[in-house]
């Protein structure tokens, strides 16, 4: 196979990962997409930096043995811990990541450099989008707030509910006193929260990391030589290492088109 026309590897610990392939969609419509979800082992979000590393390694190696062209980490906690570990595992294939295309796209949005992050436990307590940010610009103020309670709130469709409207309040209280002016949402899920959040502090501008990502691959892709310009219809397969109860129905929401064929691969 020509190497422009394989596949782009997405992965995540779940479905959240499915916001990034729709933004891949929207922004490179010619390229293939392989998409890997570890719904058996979901969330990561709580689970230790060792066992998100093995878990992570599984992936990439059945994602490159299936040929992909380029890896794009679309879970922000995976992004967080074993970011390192999937760079070393590609060699010289473009790895794309939700955290450093996040943090670059933060430090274009802020003016008063006073940036807010929202993501789970174990991204928080990494530090990483602390760390990104400071690779670019050590003079900028990161405030981070684990905000675990959103995951499960989305994926059961409560985007605009009472309960997660003040859930939403209580967390970004301790962001507010800290006058951030951008706000990273820095989990696959919180691109759904987009109107609550803005409704809740409209003075702060929202980094969506699925599209910055989006636009990241794009260009890596375009310097790399390996944008697929053929016009056939693309291939999208999903796989998954378990179809829990109503994961069509979450997955296309977070797809926003339906995910035709899944299938089932169980890796460890
Ligand atoms: N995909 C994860 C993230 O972006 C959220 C779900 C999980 O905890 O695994 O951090």
């Amino acid at each position: 196979m020509d190497s422009n026309t394989q596949p782009i590897g997405v992965f995540d610990s779940g479905v959240g990962g499915l916001t990034v392939v729709r933004a891949l969609m929207e922004r490179l419509p010619n390229e293939n997409i392989m998409y890997f979800g570890d719904t058996a082992r979901v969330p990561y979000g709580v689970k230790s930096r060792s066992t998100i590393e093995t878990f992570t390694g599984q992936i990439v190696d059945f994602l490159l043995q299936n040929q992909v062209k380029a890896l794009v980490i679309a879970c922000n906690t995976i992004a967080a811990v074993a970011g390192q570990k999937v760079q070393k595992m590609a060699g010289n294939m473009p790895v794309l990541s939700v955290i450093e295309a996040g943090a670059q796209a933060a430090l274009a949005t802020t003016k008063n450099n006073h940036i807010g992050v929202i993501a789970t436990n174990t991204t928080v307590n990494s530090n990483a989008y602390a760390r990104a940010v400071h690779a670019h610009n050590p003079d900028a103020r990161v405030v981070s707030q684990a905000t675990p309670l959103l995951v499960p709130l989305v994926e059961e469709g409560w985007i605009d509910h009472e309960v997660t409207r003040l859930t939403v309040r209580e967390y970004l209280k301790p962001l507010l006193v800290e006058d951030i002016d951008t706000l990273v949402l820095g989990c696959t899920h919180f691109p759904h929260l987009k109107p609550l959040i803005k409704a809740e502090a409209p003075q702060i501008e929202l980094v969506d990391s699925s599209t910055t990502t989006a636009e990241a691959t794009a260009q890596a892709l375009a310097a790399a030589g390996l944008l697929n310009t053929s016009n056939l219809v693309p291939d999208y397969r999903f796989y998954v290492s378990d179809i829990p109860l109503r994961f069509q129905t979450i997955g296309e929401r977070f797809l926003g088109r339906s995910l035709g064929q899944i299938e089932m691969m169980s890796l460890g």
